[in-house]
Protein backbone atom coordinates (compact mmCIF):
# COMPACT_ATOMS: atom_id res chain seq x y z
CA UNK A 1 0.00 0.00 0.00
CA UNK A 2 2.82 2.54 0.86
CA UNK A 3 5.01 1.40 -2.48
CA UNK A 4 1.55 1.91 -4.05
CA UNK A 5 1.07 5.15 -2.81
CA UNK A 6 4.74 6.21 -3.57
CA UNK A 7 4.70 5.34 -7.28
CA UNK A 8 1.63 7.33 -7.33
CA UNK A 9 3.03 10.48 -6.22
CA UNK A 10 6.34 9.74 -8.64
CA UNK A 11 3.79 8.84 -11.35
CA UNK A 12 1.92 12.49 -10.48
CA UNK A 13 4.87 13.90 -10.98
CA UNK A 14 5.92 12.79 -14.08
CA UNK A 15 2.65 13.43 -15.94
CA UNK A 16 3.41 17.25 -14.68
CA UNK A 17 6.88 17.12 -15.74
CA UNK A 18 5.52 16.46 -19.43
CA UNK A 19 3.03 17.70 -19.14
CA UNK A 20 3.98 21.41 -18.43
CA UNK A 21 7.23 21.27 -20.24
CA UNK A 22 9.83 20.34 -17.42
CA UNK A 23 11.60 16.99 -18.33
CA UNK A 24 10.49 14.61 -21.47
CA UNK A 25 11.91 11.05 -22.13
CA UNK A 26 15.03 11.67 -24.70
CA UNK A 27 14.17 10.48 -28.32
CA UNK A 28 10.89 10.25 -27.27
CA UNK A 29 9.37 9.84 -30.90
CA UNK A 30 11.03 6.81 -31.20
CA UNK A 31 10.16 4.93 -28.75
CA UNK A 32 12.49 6.97 -26.21
CA UNK A 33 15.90 5.28 -24.61
CA UNK A 34 16.44 4.30 -21.51
CA UNK A 35 18.87 6.25 -18.91
CA UNK A 36 18.36 9.68 -20.73
CA UNK A 37 16.54 12.11 -20.59
CA UNK A 38 15.60 15.88 -21.84
CA UNK A 39 14.67 18.89 -19.90
CA UNK A 40 11.50 21.03 -21.36
CA UNK A 41 11.33 25.28 -21.69
CA UNK A 42 10.76 24.97 -17.10
CA UNK A 43 12.74 21.83 -16.33
CA UNK A 44 15.92 23.87 -18.02
CA UNK A 45 15.25 26.82 -16.19
CA UNK A 46 14.82 24.34 -13.09
CA UNK A 47 18.37 23.17 -13.49
CA UNK A 48 19.77 26.14 -14.51
CA UNK A 49 18.68 28.10 -11.13
CA UNK A 50 20.17 24.89 -9.39
CA UNK A 51 23.81 25.14 -10.87
CA UNK A 52 23.31 28.85 -10.49
CA UNK A 53 22.65 28.70 -6.58
CA UNK A 54 25.87 26.34 -6.84
CA UNK A 55 28.06 28.26 -8.83
CA UNK A 56 27.66 31.41 -6.64
CA UNK A 57 27.62 29.87 -3.02
CA UNK A 58 30.20 27.48 -3.79
CA UNK A 59 32.46 29.69 -6.26
CA UNK A 60 31.33 33.11 -6.26
CA UNK A 61 30.97 33.53 -2.38
CA UNK A 62 34.57 32.21 -1.52
CA UNK A 63 37.69 33.71 -2.82
CA UNK A 64 39.58 30.82 -2.41
CA UNK A 65 37.23 28.81 -4.95
CA UNK A 66 38.23 29.23 -8.82
CA UNK A 67 36.11 27.51 -11.42
CA UNK A 68 37.30 25.06 -14.36
CA UNK A 69 35.79 23.54 -17.35
CA UNK A 70 37.20 20.95 -18.59
CA UNK A 71 36.69 18.90 -22.17
CA UNK A 72 34.19 15.57 -21.65
CA UNK A 73 37.07 13.59 -23.28
CA UNK A 74 40.02 13.67 -21.96
CA UNK A 75 43.67 10.90 -22.69
CA UNK A 76 42.59 7.23 -21.94
CA UNK A 77 45.92 7.37 -19.12
CA UNK A 78 43.55 10.00 -17.06
CA UNK A 79 41.13 7.02 -16.59
CA UNK A 80 44.15 4.69 -15.66
CA UNK A 81 45.44 6.76 -13.49
CA UNK A 82 41.93 7.23 -11.57
CA UNK A 83 41.31 3.31 -11.41
CA UNK A 84 38.18 3.72 -13.59
CA UNK A 85 39.69 1.73 -16.28
CA UNK A 86 39.83 -1.77 -15.09
CA UNK A 87 37.58 -0.82 -11.84
CA UNK A 88 34.96 1.04 -12.38
CA UNK A 89 32.16 -1.27 -12.61
CA UNK A 90 29.36 -2.84 -11.05
CA UNK A 91 28.15 -6.15 -10.04
CA UNK A 92 25.29 -7.04 -12.26
CA UNK A 93 22.89 -10.66 -12.36
CA UNK A 94 20.50 -11.59 -14.43
CA UNK A 95 17.58 -13.70 -14.68
CA UNK A 96 18.21 -16.69 -16.54
CA UNK A 97 14.19 -17.43 -16.41
CA UNK A 98 12.85 -13.62 -17.94
CA UNK A 99 16.31 -12.19 -18.77
CA UNK A 100 15.88 -9.34 -16.35
CA UNK A 101 19.34 -7.72 -15.90
CA UNK A 102 19.82 -6.06 -12.05
CA UNK A 103 22.61 -4.33 -9.96
CA UNK A 104 23.49 -6.96 -7.63
CA UNK A 105 23.16 -4.26 -5.07
CA UNK A 106 20.27 -3.06 -5.88
CA UNK A 107 18.42 -6.21 -5.96
CA UNK A 108 19.54 -7.44 -2.47
CA UNK A 109 18.53 -4.20 -1.27
CA UNK A 110 15.19 -4.28 -2.04
CA UNK A 111 15.08 -7.70 -0.57
CA UNK A 112 15.64 -6.11 2.50
CA UNK A 113 19.98 -7.81 2.53
CA UNK A 114 23.05 -7.06 1.06
CA UNK A 115 25.25 -8.23 -1.42
CA UNK A 116 28.06 -10.28 -0.01
CA UNK A 117 31.29 -9.19 -0.56
CA UNK A 118 34.92 -10.78 -0.19
CA UNK A 119 38.44 -10.10 -1.16
CA UNK A 120 36.72 -8.67 -4.58
CA UNK A 121 34.29 -10.97 -5.69
CA UNK A 122 30.63 -10.79 -5.27
CA UNK A 123 28.12 -13.56 -4.04
CA UNK A 124 24.24 -13.46 -3.93
CA UNK A 125 22.86 -13.92 -0.38
CA UNK A 126 20.46 -17.13 -0.10
CA UNK A 127 17.02 -16.41 -1.55
CA UNK A 128 17.08 -14.14 -3.56
CA UNK A 129 14.85 -14.31 -6.55
CA UNK A 130 14.32 -12.27 -9.43
CA UNK A 131 11.85 -9.22 -8.59
CA UNK A 132 10.07 -9.87 -12.08
CA UNK A 133 8.85 -13.06 -12.24
CA UNK A 134 9.82 -14.41 -8.94
CA UNK A 135 12.65 -17.00 -10.62
CA UNK A 136 15.52 -17.40 -8.09
CA UNK A 137 17.18 -19.19 -11.28
CA UNK A 138 19.70 -15.99 -11.75
CA UNK A 139 23.08 -15.90 -12.65
CA UNK A 140 26.35 -15.34 -10.37
CA UNK A 141 27.23 -11.41 -9.87
CA UNK A 142 29.58 -10.23 -12.91
CA UNK A 143 31.35 -7.07 -13.26
CA UNK A 144 29.85 -4.41 -15.61
CA UNK A 145 31.72 -1.93 -17.07
CA UNK A 146 30.35 1.28 -16.22
CA UNK A 147 32.45 3.82 -19.01
CA UNK A 148 31.22 4.62 -22.33
CA UNK A 149 34.24 4.12 -25.00
CA UNK A 150 34.72 5.70 -28.25
CA UNK A 151 37.00 6.21 -30.64
CA UNK A 152 39.08 9.86 -31.43
CA UNK A 153 39.79 10.10 -34.84
CA UNK A 154 38.53 7.64 -38.17
CA UNK A 155 40.16 4.65 -37.20
CA UNK A 156 38.24 1.91 -35.01
CA UNK A 157 41.03 0.58 -33.32
CA UNK A 158 42.74 -0.15 -29.56
CA UNK A 159 44.80 2.82 -29.84
CA UNK A 160 42.06 5.07 -30.77
CA UNK A 161 40.06 4.38 -27.81
CA UNK A 162 38.94 6.57 -25.63
CA UNK A 163 36.16 7.38 -22.59
CA UNK A 164 33.32 9.53 -22.48
CA UNK A 165 34.09 10.86 -18.78
CA UNK A 166 32.22 9.05 -15.74
CA UNK A 167 32.85 12.10 -13.47
CA UNK A 168 33.87 15.42 -13.73
CA UNK A 169 36.65 15.37 -10.78
CA UNK A 170 39.51 13.68 -13.03
CA UNK A 171 39.79 16.82 -15.05
CA UNK A 172 39.85 18.99 -11.86
CA UNK A 173 43.03 16.61 -10.90
CA UNK A 174 44.89 16.33 -14.06
CA UNK A 175 44.73 20.31 -14.36
CA UNK A 176 45.99 20.75 -10.79
CA UNK A 177 49.14 22.39 -11.37
CA UNK A 178 47.85 24.87 -14.38
CA UNK A 179 45.16 26.17 -12.00
CA UNK A 180 47.82 26.37 -9.64
CA UNK A 181 49.85 28.25 -11.41
CA UNK A 182 47.18 30.34 -12.68
CA UNK A 183 44.81 31.13 -9.96
CA UNK A 184 47.58 32.28 -7.51
CA UNK A 185 46.36 30.18 -4.56
CA UNK A 186 47.07 28.95 -1.43
CA UNK A 187 46.07 26.33 0.57
CA UNK A 188 43.37 25.92 1.64
CA UNK A 189 41.37 26.21 -1.83
CA UNK A 190 39.13 24.81 -4.13
CA UNK A 191 38.59 23.78 -7.65
CA UNK A 192 34.93 23.39 -8.68
CA UNK A 193 33.12 22.32 -11.72
CA UNK A 194 30.02 21.64 -13.22
CA UNK A 195 29.22 19.02 -16.31
CA UNK A 196 27.98 15.84 -18.04
CA UNK A 197 29.09 12.30 -17.04
CA UNK A 198 28.66 9.43 -18.53
CA UNK A 199 28.21 6.19 -17.25
CA UNK A 200 26.66 3.07 -18.74
CA UNK A 201 24.01 2.18 -15.36
CA UNK A 202 22.95 -1.78 -15.87
CA UNK A 203 19.80 -0.42 -14.49
CA UNK A 204 18.62 3.29 -14.97
CA UNK A 205 15.83 4.03 -12.78
CA UNK A 206 13.16 5.79 -10.69
CA UNK A 207 12.76 8.36 -13.23
CA UNK A 208 16.01 10.56 -13.95
CA UNK A 209 17.33 9.77 -10.87
CA UNK A 210 19.62 6.74 -12.16
CA UNK A 211 20.59 7.98 -15.49
CA UNK A 212 23.12 7.19 -18.29
CA UNK A 213 23.83 10.74 -19.03
CA UNK A 214 23.58 13.48 -15.82
CA UNK A 215 25.15 16.67 -14.82
CA UNK A 216 28.06 16.88 -11.75
CA UNK A 217 29.00 19.94 -9.44
CA UNK A 218 31.91 18.81 -8.06
CA UNK A 219 34.55 20.88 -5.75
CA UNK A 220 37.90 19.39 -4.97
CA UNK A 221 38.83 21.26 -2.12
CA UNK A 222 42.55 20.79 -1.35
CA UNK A 223 44.08 20.96 2.27
CA UNK A 224 46.80 20.50 4.33
CA UNK A 225 47.37 16.63 5.27
CA UNK A 226 46.15 16.36 9.00
CA UNK A 227 43.24 18.62 8.51
CA UNK A 228 41.14 16.12 6.94
CA UNK A 229 38.31 15.57 9.45
CA UNK A 230 37.96 19.25 9.97
CA UNK A 231 37.71 20.03 6.22
CA UNK A 232 35.33 17.19 5.84
CA UNK A 233 33.18 18.24 8.90
CA UNK A 234 33.19 22.04 7.32
CA UNK A 235 31.84 20.28 4.16
CA UNK A 236 29.20 18.36 5.17
CA UNK A 237 27.34 21.25 7.41
CA UNK A 238 27.77 23.70 4.29
CA UNK A 239 26.06 21.61 2.15
CA UNK A 240 23.67 20.89 4.23
CA UNK A 241 22.46 24.42 4.60
CA UNK A 242 22.93 24.65 1.17
CA UNK A 243 20.18 22.05 0.40
CA UNK A 244 17.69 24.05 3.17
CA UNK A 245 18.67 27.49 0.97
CA UNK A 246 16.88 25.91 -2.29
CA UNK A 247 13.95 24.23 0.07
CA UNK A 248 14.66 20.70 1.41
CA UNK A 249 13.30 20.89 4.40
CA UNK A 250 16.31 20.02 7.04
CA UNK A 251 13.84 16.62 7.95
CA UNK A 252 13.97 15.77 4.56
CA UNK A 253 17.71 15.34 4.64
CA UNK A 254 19.75 12.75 5.92
CA UNK A 255 23.68 11.86 6.39
CA UNK A 256 24.71 8.35 5.31
CA UNK A 257 27.92 8.03 7.21
CA UNK A 258 30.42 5.19 5.33
CA UNK A 259 31.42 2.70 7.76
CA UNK A 260 35.27 2.36 8.31
CA UNK A 261 35.02 -0.95 6.35
CA UNK A 262 33.36 0.18 3.26
CA UNK A 263 35.43 3.22 2.42
CA UNK A 264 38.08 2.93 -0.36
CA UNK A 265 41.61 2.65 1.32
CA UNK A 266 43.27 5.71 0.57
CA UNK A 267 39.90 7.51 2.16
CA UNK A 268 39.38 8.33 5.61
CA UNK A 269 35.30 9.72 5.26
CA UNK A 270 32.59 9.49 3.40
CA UNK A 271 29.33 10.87 4.20
CA UNK A 272 26.57 10.85 1.66
CA UNK A 273 23.60 13.69 2.13
CA UNK A 274 20.52 11.66 1.60
CA UNK A 275 16.81 12.83 0.21
CA UNK A 276 13.86 11.75 1.48
CA UNK A 277 12.19 10.45 -1.93
CA UNK A 278 8.82 8.74 -2.70
CA UNK A 279 11.02 5.76 -3.36
CA UNK A 280 13.22 6.04 -0.34
CA UNK A 281 15.98 7.65 1.34
CA UNK A 282 18.69 8.02 -1.52
CA UNK A 283 21.96 9.80 -2.44
CA UNK A 284 22.23 13.31 -3.38
CA UNK A 285 25.55 13.83 -3.03
CA UNK A 286 28.75 12.29 -2.06
CA UNK A 287 31.24 13.96 0.84
CA UNK A 288 34.61 11.97 1.08
CA UNK A 289 38.01 12.66 2.06
CA UNK A 290 39.92 11.35 -0.56
CA UNK A 291 43.83 11.76 1.07
CA UNK A 292 46.16 12.78 -2.00
CA UNK A 293 45.33 9.03 -3.83
CA UNK A 294 44.20 10.98 -6.81
CA UNK A 295 46.84 13.85 -7.28
CA UNK A 296 49.54 11.01 -6.24
CA UNK A 297 48.48 8.85 -9.73
CA UNK A 298 48.03 11.53 -11.57
CA UNK A 299 52.11 12.28 -10.65
CA UNK A 300 52.88 8.49 -10.97
CA UNK A 301 51.15 8.29 -14.45
CA UNK A 302 52.33 11.55 -16.11
CA UNK A 303 55.90 11.98 -14.52
CA UNK A 304 54.70 15.43 -13.68
CA UNK A 305 54.97 16.77 -10.08
CA UNK A 306 51.25 17.50 -8.61
CA UNK A 307 53.40 18.92 -5.65
CA UNK A 308 52.70 22.32 -3.83
CA UNK A 309 55.04 24.84 -2.05
CA UNK A 310 54.29 25.77 1.32
CA UNK A 311 56.85 29.06 1.30
CA UNK A 312 56.37 29.87 5.34
CA UNK A 313 56.65 26.27 6.04
CA UNK A 314 59.80 25.78 3.48
CA UNK A 315 58.06 22.49 2.57
CA UNK A 316 56.56 20.59 -0.23
CA UNK A 317 53.98 18.08 -0.41
CA UNK A 318 50.95 16.71 -2.21
CA UNK A 319 48.02 17.97 -1.13
CA UNK A 320 45.04 15.90 0.42
CA UNK A 321 41.94 16.60 -0.91
CA UNK A 322 37.71 17.18 0.84
CA UNK A 323 35.60 15.94 -2.31
CA UNK A 324 31.88 17.07 -1.58
CA UNK A 325 30.65 15.72 -5.06
CA UNK A 326 26.84 16.24 -6.41
CA UNK A 327 24.59 15.19 -9.11
CA UNK A 328 22.54 17.99 -10.93
CA UNK A 329 19.65 15.79 -11.89
CA UNK A 330 19.31 14.52 -8.39
CA UNK A 331 18.29 17.56 -6.89
CA UNK A 332 16.37 18.54 -9.76
CA UNK A 333 14.57 15.65 -9.03
CA UNK A 334 14.40 15.86 -5.09
CA UNK A 335 13.19 19.36 -5.71
CA UNK A 336 10.31 18.68 -7.72
CA UNK A 337 9.27 16.11 -5.58
CA UNK A 338 9.55 18.33 -2.32
CA UNK A 339 7.51 21.07 -4.47
CA UNK A 340 4.75 18.75 -5.63
CA UNK A 341 1.76 19.34 -3.80
CA UNK A 342 -2.49 18.34 -4.29
CA UNK A 343 -3.96 20.33 -2.04
CA UNK A 344 -7.86 20.63 -1.34
CA UNK A 345 -9.49 24.04 -1.24
CA UNK A 346 -12.70 24.64 0.36
CA UNK A 347 -15.61 25.81 -2.23
CA UNK A 348 -17.14 28.48 0.31
CA UNK A 349 -13.75 29.41 2.37
CA UNK A 350 -11.73 27.98 4.80
CA UNK A 351 -8.72 26.20 5.75
CA UNK A 352 -6.81 24.60 2.80
CA UNK A 353 -5.81 20.36 3.43
CA UNK A 354 -3.23 18.69 2.24
CA UNK A 355 -4.63 16.40 -0.38
CA UNK A 356 -3.76 12.72 -0.77
CA UNK A 357 -2.25 12.85 -4.42
CA UNK A 358 -3.99 11.13 -7.13
CA UNK A 359 -7.05 11.21 -4.82
CA UNK A 360 -10.65 13.20 -5.80
CA UNK A 361 -11.23 16.35 -4.01
CA UNK A 362 -14.16 15.44 -1.48
CA UNK A 363 -17.78 17.16 -1.98
CA UNK A 364 -17.33 21.68 -1.60
CA UNK A 365 -13.60 21.44 -2.30
CA UNK A 366 -11.69 22.02 -5.22
CA UNK A 367 -8.58 20.45 -6.04
CA UNK A 368 -5.05 22.61 -7.12
CA UNK A 369 -1.67 21.17 -8.41
CA UNK A 370 1.13 23.62 -6.48
CA UNK A 371 4.55 23.17 -7.30
CA UNK A 372 5.86 24.94 -3.88
CA UNK A 373 9.16 25.64 -5.07
CA UNK A 374 11.81 27.90 -3.19
CA UNK A 375 11.87 31.47 -5.33
CA UNK A 376 15.09 30.90 -6.03
CA UNK A 377 14.91 27.82 -7.78
CA UNK A 378 11.32 28.60 -9.18
CA UNK A 379 11.70 28.45 -13.18
CA UNK A 380 9.29 31.35 -13.44
CA UNK A 381 9.18 34.15 -11.16
CA UNK A 382 6.37 36.72 -12.00
CA UNK A 383 3.07 36.17 -14.27
CA UNK A 384 1.38 39.02 -15.34
CA UNK A 385 -2.37 39.19 -16.80
CA UNK A 386 -4.74 42.02 -18.48
CA UNK A 387 -8.05 41.23 -16.37
CA UNK A 388 -9.34 41.13 -19.95
CA UNK A 389 -7.93 40.57 -23.54
CA UNK A 390 -10.03 42.08 -25.27
CA UNK A 391 -9.72 45.45 -23.77
CA UNK A 392 -6.39 47.22 -25.16
CA UNK A 393 -6.03 49.96 -22.73
CA UNK A 394 -5.77 46.72 -19.96
CA UNK A 395 -3.47 44.67 -22.17
CA UNK A 396 -1.30 47.84 -23.16
CA UNK A 397 -0.99 48.54 -19.46
CA UNK A 398 0.05 44.60 -18.71
CA UNK A 399 2.35 44.31 -21.59
CA UNK A 400 4.24 47.73 -20.02
CA UNK A 401 4.31 46.03 -16.67
CA UNK A 402 5.61 42.64 -18.35
CA UNK A 403 7.87 44.17 -20.30
CA UNK A 404 9.70 45.90 -17.17
CA UNK A 405 9.49 42.83 -15.21
CA UNK A 406 11.01 40.41 -17.35
CA UNK A 407 14.52 42.91 -17.43
CA UNK A 408 14.81 41.06 -13.90
CA UNK A 409 13.29 37.94 -13.54
CA UNK A 410 12.15 35.02 -16.29
CA UNK A 411 8.50 36.23 -16.28
CA UNK A 412 5.49 34.74 -18.46
CA UNK A 413 2.41 36.77 -19.96
CA UNK A 414 -1.09 35.05 -20.02
CA UNK A 415 -4.48 36.69 -21.59
CA UNK A 416 -6.38 33.33 -21.75
CA UNK A 417 -9.43 32.17 -19.98
CA UNK A 418 -10.63 33.22 -16.28
CA UNK A 419 -8.20 34.90 -13.69
CA UNK A 420 -8.71 31.90 -11.30
CA UNK A 421 -7.85 29.41 -14.21
CA UNK A 422 -4.73 31.83 -15.01
CA UNK A 423 -3.80 31.66 -11.34
CA UNK A 424 -4.08 27.56 -11.43
CA UNK A 425 -1.85 27.41 -14.45
CA UNK A 426 0.86 29.36 -13.09
CA UNK A 427 0.28 27.14 -9.24
CA UNK A 428 0.87 24.22 -11.24
CA UNK A 429 4.37 25.39 -12.63
CA UNK A 430 5.10 26.93 -8.90
CA UNK A 431 5.44 30.49 -9.99
CA UNK A 432 5.72 32.49 -6.74
CA UNK A 433 4.00 35.71 -7.80
CA UNK A 434 1.15 36.85 -9.92
CA UNK A 435 0.50 40.32 -11.29
CA UNK A 436 -3.33 41.39 -12.47
CA UNK A 437 -3.97 44.28 -14.44
CA UNK A 438 -7.18 45.65 -14.06
CA UNK A 439 -9.34 48.80 -15.07
CA UNK A 440 -8.51 50.20 -11.39
CA UNK A 441 -4.88 49.90 -12.41
CA UNK A 442 -5.26 52.54 -15.28
CA UNK A 443 -6.46 55.46 -12.79
CA UNK A 444 -4.12 54.35 -9.32
CA UNK A 445 -1.54 52.87 -10.92
CA UNK A 446 -1.88 50.20 -8.94
CA UNK A 447 -2.12 46.00 -9.75
CA UNK A 448 -3.12 43.29 -7.32
CA UNK A 449 -0.52 41.07 -6.24
CA UNK A 450 -1.21 37.49 -5.77
CA UNK A 451 1.32 35.10 -3.56
CA UNK A 452 1.26 31.50 -4.76
CA UNK A 453 1.52 29.78 -1.14
CA UNK A 454 -0.89 31.62 0.80
CA UNK A 455 -3.40 32.60 -2.40
CA UNK A 456 -3.67 36.28 -0.57
CA UNK A 457 -3.94 39.29 -2.64
CA UNK A 458 -2.59 42.73 -1.88
CA UNK A 459 -2.72 45.80 -3.71
CA UNK A 460 0.59 47.67 -4.59
CA UNK A 461 2.00 50.12 -6.59
CA UNK A 462 3.05 50.06 -10.14
CA UNK A 463 6.09 52.06 -9.04
CA UNK A 464 7.17 50.03 -5.95
CA UNK A 465 6.59 46.09 -8.03
CA UNK A 466 10.17 45.63 -8.75
CA UNK A 467 11.65 46.51 -5.21
CA UNK A 468 9.12 44.50 -3.70
CA UNK A 469 9.61 41.41 -5.65
CA UNK A 470 13.27 41.86 -5.17
CA UNK A 471 12.58 41.82 -1.47
CA UNK A 472 10.55 38.50 -2.01
CA UNK A 473 12.29 36.53 -4.07
CA UNK A 474 15.54 37.19 -2.73
N1 LIG B 1 33.81 12.14 -8.04
C1 LIG B 1 33.05 11.37 -7.14
C2 LIG B 1 31.84 10.81 -7.72
O1 LIG B 1 31.59 10.91 -8.90
P1 LIG B 1 29.68 9.47 -7.11
O2 LIG B 1 29.08 9.20 -5.76
O3 LIG B 1 29.90 8.34 -8.00
O4 LIG B 1 31.04 10.23 -6.80
C3 LIG B 1 28.58 11.83 -7.25
O5 LIG B 1 28.80 10.57 -7.84
C4 LIG B 1 27.14 12.26 -7.46
O6 LIG B 1 26.82 12.20 -8.86
C5 LIG B 1 26.12 11.36 -6.78
O7 LIG B 1 25.93 11.72 -5.44
C6 LIG B 1 24.88 11.62 -7.61
O8 LIG B 1 24.22 12.79 -7.19
C7 LIG B 1 25.46 11.86 -9.00
N2 LIG B 1 25.32 10.61 -9.80
C8 LIG B 1 26.14 9.56 -9.81
N3 LIG B 1 25.69 8.60 -10.66
C9 LIG B 1 24.54 9.08 -11.19
C10 LIG B 1 23.57 8.58 -12.12
N4 LIG B 1 23.73 7.40 -12.72
N5 LIG B 1 22.49 9.34 -12.43
C11 LIG B 1 22.32 10.57 -11.86
N6 LIG B 1 23.21 11.09 -10.98
C12 LIG B 1 24.29 10.37 -10.63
Amino acid sequence: MAKQKKNRTLDALASLCKRRGFIFQSSEIYGGINGFWDYGPLGVELKRNIKEAWWKDVVQANENIVGLDCSIIMHPRVWEASGHVGGFSDPMVDCRACKKRYKADNLCEDQGTELIEADGTFELPEGIKCTACGSNDLTEPRSFDLMFKTFVGPVEEDSATAYLRPETAQGIFAQFSNVLSTARQKLPFGIAQIGKAFRNEINPRNYTFRSREFEQMELEFFIEPGTDAEWHAHWITERLKWYESIGLPAESLHQDIHPEHKLAHYASACTDIAYDFPFGVQELEGIAARGNFDLSRHAEFSGKSMDYFDQEANKRFIPHVVEPSAGVDRIALAVLCNAYREEWIPKGGGEVIQGEIGKRAPEGYEMRTVMRFAPRVAPIKVAVFPLLKNKPELVNKAREVFDSLQRCWPCAYDQVGAIGRRYRRQDEVGTPFCVTIDFDSLEDECVTLRHRDSMTQERIAISDLIATLHGQLA
